[in-house]
């Protein structure tokens, strides 16, 4: 998506924090269009993107470090209104005169805030002599704040946790107001961007679909296009709106490779494509993925015969689409910043469930929510009436039940696993747990364990249970679902699905652990 001064912008200068990324989904939260981008940016692309205001980011350098990111001096004679956040403040101060203290001691966690004067970013929630809770994450801090600044508000440690040029427009804050633990943050950065920038608050699912569409129909012209749908709500979500735009222009193929859940093919096919009227190849090759997977026990080895011939079914049939220019693909914002590309930099992620990029078909990629992040993604599938399962699902690897059978990957151990997980899905559906969870699996395991049934000795598998709550699937922890409902999910597994005689649920956040088992 290509913003074109369509939507006011605020730019977030990207100095390196954790948090980044936070800021950005914050703003976006308040509706507010924001694009993150590198520090050292020409002047002149800052200003050909007619930002209404800039944010610079918190960042892990001290401002006094030899290397550190700076800004062009050019930046603070612009008219732009700028907000400084930890690094962002201390660089704001020290370019424009002030003094930072490099002393390094560290400040990490919750600090009490206290308003010496409320300026625009306070106003209307908090007043002076107010103690407001926030998150300091440091080292250096501002001691003195430059010409024209006021202190608006200190802690116990940092004499200026916060300043304002009421004249300039120009803010700095040493804590940071985009994490969950600055309850405040999110109404103080709306109040930086929709007061002093004087952003109209547009971004909305019906104008980003507005715009996607409009987009699409510019790029793709009278072209084909053809979009490789898994069930997952990026790519039913590419599909569903380049739909929208061209209509029968796109070809979606849905590779079948077996290794999905119960019912999911079917509401690809049906209650997606059917129902939106999309245009469906349905590749079933089942058959041929058990065959290249029939022995392989190696982890690694089953991904790669996956992705292998998952790319070369999807060029098979992909042949088949008379004089196709385009591939879509589902790349987001995440995996934009996170492969370093700004906006205009063009970045191809590969998308797992695709595989890989046709090699020799000359497709042009497009990626249509290359500028969306997950809630965005969700929230315009939503509107675009994509069925609340798919809105909502849980992220599925590519390999699918492949990497959860651990082991052979067999026909018999597939349906033993996918029976598994259908109560599992099922009763967390039921007991409102599927929602509070990132993701929840079953994985069968290859060990046999001696029961008893009525009379009769068993000797078979364990499943292992595991949900998991995360931000970023970087790390993890496990949910503690209700003894209860575990009870209720064990015993439904161990009566209804042969070949199970023991479930356990698994306790080990990530890091050490990771989410799935292979
Ligand atoms: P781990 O197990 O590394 O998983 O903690 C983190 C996230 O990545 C997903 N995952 C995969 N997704 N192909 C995929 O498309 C894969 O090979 C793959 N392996 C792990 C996993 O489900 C979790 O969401």
């Amino acid at each position: 998506m290509n913003n074109d001064n369509r939507h006011d912008l605020i730019l977030i200068l990207d100095f390196g924090a954790q948090y980044t990324l936070l800021i950005a989904r914050r703003l976006r939260e308040c509706g507010v269009y924001c694009e993150v981008i590198a520090p050292d940016c020409a002047m002149a692309e800052i200003l050909n993107k007619k930002p209404k205001g800039l944010i610079f980011s918190g960042g892990p350098e001290s401002v006094y470090a030899k290397n550190a990111p700076r800004v062009l001096p050019e930046i603070y004679q612009a008219g732009i209104p700028i907000l400084g956040i930890c690094y962002g403040q201390q660089l704001m101060a020290h370019d424009l005169g002030g003094q930072v203290d490099a002393a390094g001691n560290r400040e990490y966690g919750h600090a009490h805030l206290i308003l010496r004067s409320t300026d625009a970013l306070f106003e209307g929630y908090a007043s002076p002599g107010d103690q407001l809770t926030c998150w300091m994450s440091h080292g250096d801090k501002v001691l003195v704040p430059p010409a024209g600044f006021q202190i608006t508000a200190v802690t116990e440690s940092a004499p200026v946790a916060a300043m304002a040029d009421e004249v300039r427009h120009f803010y700095g804050v040493q804590f940071h107001p985009e994490v969950a633990h600055t309850p405040f943050g999110k109404k103080l950065l709306q109040q930086f961007a929709l007061g002093p920038c004087g952003c109209r608050a547009d971004w909305k699912p019906a104008t980003i679909i507005e715009d996607a569409v409009a987009d699409i129909q510019r790029q793709v012209g009278s072209a084909q296009v053809i979009c490789g749908v898994s069930g997952g709500v990026d790519s039913c979500t590419v599909a569903a709106l380049i739909h929208k735009a061209i209509g029968d222009q796109l070809t979606c193929i849905f590779v079948d490779h077996g290794l999905l859940r119960a019912g999911e093919a079917e509401q690809v096919r049906n209650d997606f494509a059917e129902a939106l009227g999309i245009h469906l190849i349905y590749a079933d090759v089942k058959e041929r993925f058990l065959a290249k997977l029939k022995g392989v026990e190696d982890p690694e080895q089953k991904r790669k015969i996956i992705g292998e011939e998952f790319v070369r079914v999807f060029e098979q049939y992909a042949s088949d689409v008379q004089d196709a220019k385009f591939l879509a693909q589902g790349t987001l914002y995440p995996d934009v910043i996170e492969s370093g590309g700004s906006s205009n930099a063009h970045t191809i992620k590969t998308h797992h469930n695709v595989g890989g990029l046709p090699a020799d078909m000359n497709l042009t990629v497009i990626e249509p929510l290359r500028m969306l992040f997950k809630d965005e993604v969700r929230a315009v599938a939503h509107e675009l009436g994509l069925p609340k399962g798919m809105v909502w699902r849980h992220p599925f690897p590519g390999p699918g039940l492949a990497i959860r059978v651990i082991g052979e990957v067999t026909e018999d151990r597939l349906a033993i696993l996918r029976a598994a997980d259908e109560i599992f899905m099922n009763e967390l559906h039921s007991s409102g747990w599927y929602e509070k969870l990132s993701q929840a699996l079953v994985v069968l395991t290859p060990i046999r364990s001696v029961g008893v049934m009525g009379d009769q000795r068993t000797y078979s598998h364990p499943v292992v249970l595991r949900a998991v709550i995360t931000d970023d699937f970087m790390t993890a922890s496990a949910a503690r679902i209700d003894y209860d409902i575990l009870d209720k999910i064990s015993s439904r597994i161990v009566n209804e699905v042969n070949g199970i005689n023991r479930v356990v649920y698994d306790l080990t956040s990530k890091p050490p652990g990771t989410i799935e088992w292979e």
